[in-house]
Order: C-alpha cells, then sequence, then structure tokens
C-alpha cells in the first residue's frame, strides 16, 4: 500500500495535489520569504521536483533548478521552462564550474534524502556556489522530542530514508558553514508534521570552499 503510495508519487500532477493537499506549498513560501530575493538575484533549488512553486517567485529573480527525477524535470521545464532553467541531474563539481556566484541555494525535503556524505558533499558544492553573504536554506522533516505519534509516523515512512533530528542537521550544517540556524515548524500542514528549517551563511574558510581562488 505504502509502495504504491510512493509510486504514485513519482507523477507530478498527484505529488503536486498531495502537496498543496496537505500544504507543504506553504513551507516553500516561508522558505521563498526568508531567502528575501530581489530582481536580477539567483536562485538554485536542489531537488527541486515539478517546481510548483514556481509561480511565488518574486519577480525577475532568476531560477536553475535540479533534480534526479525525468519526470519532475520534463513536468517543471514544460510548465516553468519560459522563465526558468531545469537540469535532469543533482548538482555537481561541472555544474558548479558554469555557474555564477549565485545569491541563495535553496534545499525543500532533499536533505532527508541523502546520506551524511552525500548531504555533506552537497552542502560544500552549495557552499562553493555562493556569492558573499549568500544563503543556502533547507527544510525537512524531522524528528523531534514534542512531536505527537502521527507526525512520527509520517517521518518514519517517507520516502527519504534519512529523516533526522534537528541536532544531526545541525551538526552536518556546522562542518561547512560558519554561520547556521534553524527552528521546528509545527502545525502548518493539515496533518501533523514536523520540520526542521535551516539556514546557513558564511562557509567556513576552507581553501578549497573559496570561488575566489579558481
Ligand atoms: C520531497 S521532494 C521535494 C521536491 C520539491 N523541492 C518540493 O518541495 O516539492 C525531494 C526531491 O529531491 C529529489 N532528489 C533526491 N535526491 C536528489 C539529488 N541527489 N539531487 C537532486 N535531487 C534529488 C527527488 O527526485 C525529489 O524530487
Amino acid at each position: 500500500m505504502l509502495t504504491k503510495l510512493r509510486d504514485l508519487l513519482g507523477y507530478p500532477p498527484l505529488y503536486i495535489a498531495l502537496q498543496r493537499g496537505i500544504g507543504t506549498d506553504r513551507l516553500c513560501q516561508r522558505c521563498l520569504d526568508s531567502l528575501g530575493l530581489g530582481p536580477g538575484d539567483l536562485l538554485l533549488d536542489v531537488g527541486c521536483g515539478p517546481a510548483y512553486y514556481l509561480d511565488r517567485l518574486p519577480e525577475g529573480v532568476r531560477y536553475l533548478g535540479f533534480d534526479i527525477s525525468t519526470r519532475y524535470v520534463d513536468y517543471a521545464t514544460r510548465r516553468w521552462g519560459h522563465r526558468a532553467r531545469f537540469v535532469n541531474g543533482t548538482f555537481t563539481e561541472a555544474q558548479l564550474a558554469t555557474l555564477p556566484p549565485v545569491n541563495a541555494v535553496m534545499m525543500v525535503g532533499l536533505l532527508h534524502h541523502l546520506s551524511d556524505r552525500e548531504a555533506e558533499d552537497l552542502l560544500e558544492l552549495a557552499a562553493r556556489a555562493l556569492a558573499p553573504e549568500g544563503t543556502v536554506v533547507s527544510v525537512d522533516n524531522c524528528f523531534e522530542p514534542e512531536q505527537g505519534r502521527v507526525a512520527r509516523w509520517m517521518s518514519a515512512h517517507d520516502r527519504g530514508q534519512h529523516v533526522r533530528e534537528p541536532e544531526s542537521l545541525v551538526a552536518l550544517a556546522q562542518k561547512v558553514f560558519k554561520t547556521v540556524d534553524g527552528t521546528v515548524i509545527r502545525g502548518i500542514t493539515r496533518i501533523p508534521y514536523s520540520f526542521w528549517m535551516m539556514r546557513m551563511g558564511n562557509p567556513l574558510p576552507r581553501p578549497d570552499l573559496d570561488r575566489s581562488v579558481e
């Protein structure tokens, strides 16, 4: 039953209907609001899915989305290709080399799909992609002590195999960024769910994280 539901989520219209029904689109809005982007800014969205929230993007913001799902990327390109660019694949070193500095990187519902190693590598790449003063924002469902049984069950049965506690996500981020803060978000969706939204900035000064030496 759960496997069937997960398979169905591979179909963009069903996925989008479910996100809107549950209310997770509000999380995307919260991420976008927190970034405060304006005309000319470049936003990188890793794990963009069908990018159904693109109409919430402030006017004039340039957008580049990455996702490993061909179905999602094809859908996003058909729907939003006139004003955004999508890449079918993950964000890699080779992709980074083609980009100007980006003002923000968004990862909505991505990190809980990645192992610690994969997540750290991706955060490092994101750090190297950032312009000075740039921000990375992530949001993932999480395990946290105050959540009820339903919220815990939802996270335990998620498609992502690496749902974490906020402390683990902070520890991962602090390997790469000097500034890390976050907040548990409850009550934003129509069914009980707990999320950890995290903002990261000021990449740690490692020579290989410094774009100015390239
Ligand atoms: C929970 S969905 C979130 C999609 C979108 N951000 C949203 O809020 O609707 C997670 C997405 O991450 C994508 N994904 C998983 N691993 C990835 C990776 N290594 N690189 C890029 N995308 C990935 C999946 O295909 C899926 O579309």
